[in-house]
């Protein structure tokens, strides 16, 4: 884990405002979020679907403009993709028609780089995939697949990754093991993360902080610190005070939304007789 040794945050979120254009007139999908991630923090964001979370990632890696307001990596203002953020999302998306090597190589051949193989080789030893080189995505399971996702994010090196829901497609099993595989390679490799999540188990077990988002227009309800020690064992899952902040966080979750419908639920309620 790097330290943050000059004080500025890796990653600076300023009043992200973005609105869509869509037929019917704009939609404010995210406004005025502010957020300031350390180097080496792993922070989730959790909150109700369509709050605007994929919006807010998205914008942090530079693939969506924002309508108003700035993001900042290492104090400069990111403006489009950079090889210094990877992502990995909820698909693999492996090109079918290319087996492990060769997709792992695809970012190289459009970035016309070459791979350090010594570095993937050793990441695809990391995440047991290291004899699947030449097999294609379909031979693979999900798991492997989201594995491979992870590598092929993690092969150009980049200081910041960025995971839309990445394990949410996944048996619980396999999730769990995808989250120890993060908080392994995460424990030995300087990497910044924010992840998406639904599930306020995973958002706990990896993060340093988690935040919370409103309803559309989504915005930064609240943030969580998460104070237990890593690595992060089944056993501390278990514990009262994880249980704890789970139900904290989930009511949060569902109180935002509760306020988001009342009309619907008094129109629901049966007539008085
Ligand atoms: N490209 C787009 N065009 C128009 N509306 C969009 C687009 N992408 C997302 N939205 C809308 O913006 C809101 C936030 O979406 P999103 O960021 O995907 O939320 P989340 O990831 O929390 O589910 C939703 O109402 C969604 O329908
Ligand atoms: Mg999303």
């Amino acid at each position: 884990m790097t330290q943050d040794t000059s004080g500025q945050p890796k990653l600076r979120v300023r009043n992200a405002t973005k609105a869509y254009h869509t037929r019917s007139g704009d939609l404010i999908a995210i406004d005025r979020c502010s957020l300031d991630i350390k180097a080496g923090e792993i922070v989730s964001i959790v909150g109700p679907s369509g709050c605007g979370k994929t919006t807010f990632l998205w914008s942090m890696s530079g693939l969506h403009g924002l309508t108003s307001g700035e993001v900042l990596l290492d104090g400069k203002p990111v403006t489009g993709p950079s090889r210094d953020i990877g992502m990995v999302f909820q698909e693999a998306n492996l090109l079918p028609w290319r087996n492990l090597d060769a997709n792992i190589n695809f970012p190289f051949e459009i970035m016309g780089t070459k791979p350090d193989r010594a570095w993937i080789d050793s990441l695809l030893g990391r995440v047991g995939l290291d004899e699947f080189g030449s097999r294609f995505p379909r031979e693979l399971s999900g798991g492997m697949q989201q594995r491979a996702a992870l590598v092929r994010a993690l092969s150009y090196k980049p200081s910041v990754l960025l995971m839309d829901e990445p394990f949410g497609a996944l048996d619980a099993f396999t999730r769990e093991e995808m989250n120890r595989l993060v908080e392994e390679i995460w424990l030995d490799t300087p990497t910044t993360i924010v992840l998406i999540t639904h599930s306020i188990e995973e958002a706990i077990f990896l993060s340093d902080r988690i935040v919370v988002m409103s309803p559309r227009p989504g915005r930064v309800a609240s943030i969580h610190e998460v104070p237990f020690p890593r690595p992060r064992s089944p056993e501390i899952m278990s514990t009262k005070e994880v249980f704890d902040l789970t139900n904290v966080i989930k009511l949060e979750i569902v109180g935002t939304q509760q306020s988001r419908y009342p009309a619907r639920v008094a129109e629901a309620q049966p007539e008085a007789q």
